[in-house]
């Protein structure tokens, strides 16, 4: 058990310097869950940290999810048996670059309810699911002989607001149901003073300069042990920009300073793994920016669990300052280019509609959420009236869409275009308009964090509303089964094709997208996650334990158009 007592974290009575390392179990396939907590352990750490994603566990309101990828028990017990400590940040908001920043989309549904405050429907939907969340939790915290130590309250929440009754409701909601481990909030070093409880420990987020973070703690909170419960070692990207990296020496030096200091750590990220399927998140500042499918996030481990130089460095430091636990280290992952597929099947999107979609009706459009969809794409269908060239307000799209008149392809138009007006072209009198719009991920931090998907609002075509919508949600949990009878051309379109794989354990691999454009590919059934040819992400990661002996299905979904129907599969990764 942990405690506080002056300065000092104690464990069993003894001081203990916590060092500690992220690895998102919902980031990592279970199977490698043991090779990357052991390279944890290998590098001098004791300890390893979690958030716990509320839109995985509840994907749907009432419906709870905590097997496979998403068994935390699981994960926490191979902690516990490999002899490290665990950290829980259960917030339920978690940021993390996770979709909706692990806020289940499904809350948006009530289209008045106010996130992360005293708002009576959000503080009801967190008590109902922490009924469901914290029983599994209880077993495993160090009061009743598990090893997690600690459990955060909220996530950086002076970065968001200031409502305290919230902070203090779900300190009770913790308690109340027997969290009685140590609880903590962290924050940005300006912000401790609207994140923190009084009678909760404070700790910081950082990537630099821990000597004025450490400061700013002490002043806020004198006399209690320092911690930084998010070192940030690398940094995450976004679709068109810059693919982030952090040099291995200046994290090796920041992390010493903090050490000399006799501060405790956690290290943002240890192993950043990947957002598969549509769990990215997005910021919006000025304009909406989407994170990329890989989680790599350049820190100790890369993506595919290898042991990266900051790694060697890093653990030079913490064995000068820690005794290492001795522990075998795993051998290294080996990776394979397993050639090219050829995708000789396709079938547009649009003929296989009533297998992978729900339709109904409404006079309005109503958005993503509204329709019980969460991720994935959203059909709106509606009649024009009449002949001739009319300007559509796009304001409504989120996030990105593609318009057709009378079945053709017209435009894509995206939330991010400063020219919200766009021109379309009507020829009959009368003309079915249909517009495909995609969720590119709900924004995971900020003011804009109440991100609904779809249309957020009625088009305004013509100088005038239009009414009567026909909405298919195609949230592609099932891809289709039928590859024929293909009356369509139209993008997008589903490619698939046969991997055959040799091993009986098959090495990683990765899936080059040269001459794709835009979408999502899927091996047996598993959404790998987006690929984008603006980059800076160019392979997709496709850990081993996804593929297996025989024959594999490789399935392609491309929005916009492909210049080649094989998908080459590498033994190296491109992330820009
Ligand atoms: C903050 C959040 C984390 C993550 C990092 C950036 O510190 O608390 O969840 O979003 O920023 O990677």
């Amino acid at each position: 058990m942990l405690t506080v007592q002056g300065n000092q974290f104690v464990v069993n009575g003894r001081p203990f310097q916590i060092l500690s390392g992220a690895i998102h179990y919902f980031r990592v396939v279970p199977e490698y869950w043991e090779d990357r907590l052991l390279k944890l352990k290998h590098c001098g750490l004791n300890t390893v940290e979690t958030y716990i994603p509320w839109n995985l566990h509840e994907p749907k309101k009432g419906q709870f999810h905590f097997t496979g990828i998403a068994d935390l028990e699981a994960f926490v017990r191979l902690a516990e048996s490999l002899g490290l400590y665990v950290i829980l940040r259960p917030s339920p908001y978690i940021c993390a670059e996770w979709e909706f920043g692990g806020l289940p989309a499904w809350l948006l549904k009530e289209k008045d309810i106010e996130l992360r405050c005293s708002h009576p429907a959000f503080l009801q939907h967190i008590e109902e699911y922490y009924d469901e969340l914290i029983p599994r939790i209880k077993p495993l915290l160090s009061t009743n002989g598990g090893p997690v130590l600690a459990v955060q309250i909220e996530n950086e929440y002076g970065g968001y607001g200031n409502d305290k009754t919230y902070l203090a409701f779900l300190r009770d909601a913790l308690q109340k149901r027997g969290v009685d481990v140590l609880l903590f909030t962290s924050d940005g070093p300006d912000m401790l003073a609207d994140g923190s409880l009084p009678d909760v420990l404070a700790t910081v987020n950082f990537g630099s300069r821990p000597d004025e973070a450490f400061q700013k703690l002490k002043a806020f909170q004198p006399g209690r042990p320092l911690m930084c419960m998010e070192f940030w070692d690398g940094w995450f990207d976004h679709w068109t920009g810059e693919h982030h990296v952090r040099d291995g020496k200046d994290v090796a030096d920041t992390l010493e300073q903090m050490l000399e200091m006799g501060a405790s750590v956690n290290f943002y990220m240890f192993h950043g793994g990947t957002n598969f399927a549509f769990y990215n998140g997005a910021n919006h500042y000025e304009t909406y920016t989407p994170t990329i499918t890989s989680y790599d996030y350049d820190s100790l481990l890369s993506e595919s669990g290898d042991i990266t130089p900051k790694y060697e460095m890093v653990k030079k430091v913490l064995a000068k300052y820690a005794k290492r636990q001795e522990t075998k280290m795993p051998a290294t992952s080996p990776k394979k280019a397993y050639g090219t597929v050829e995708l000789t099947e396709s079938i547009s999107l649009f003929d296989t509609l009533p297998a992978i979609g729900k339709t109904v009706r409404s006079p309005y459009p109503l958005t993503m959420e509204q329709l019980d969809q969460s991720y994935g794409f959203t059909l709106y269908k509606t009649t024009i009236d009449g002949k001739g060239r009319f300007e559509m307000d796009i304001t409504p799209v989120r996030d990105r869409a593609f318009i057709y008149v009378n079945r053709h392809y017209q435009k894509t138009v995206s939330r991010r275009d400063e020219n919200k007006f766009v021109m379309l072209d009507f020829p009959q009198e009368i003309n079915s308009l249909e517009i495909l719009v995609e969720n590119m991920g709900r924004v995971n931090y900020g003011k804009n964090l109440k991100d609904s998907k779809g249309m957020a609002g009625n088009l305004w075509i013509n100088n005038k509303y239009v009414f009567d919508w026909e909405m298919t949600a195609i949230e592609l949990d099932r891809l289709p089964v039928l590859f024929k009878n293909q009356k369509e051309n139209r993008y997008p379109k589903f490619f698939r094709g046969i991997l055959e794989i040799q091993e009986d354990a098959a090495p990683d691999t990765f899936v080059q997208l040269d001459g794709w454009t835009k979408g999502n590919v899927f091996i047996n059934g598993f959404n790998l996650g987006r690929y984008w040819s603006v980059g800076p992400q160019a392979t997709l990661y496709l850990p081993g334990p996804l593929l297996k002996k025989g024959k594999n299905e490789l399935v392609v979904l491309e929005l916009e158009g492909n210049r080649t129907t094989t998908i080459s599969l590498a033994a190296e990764p491109n992330l820009g």
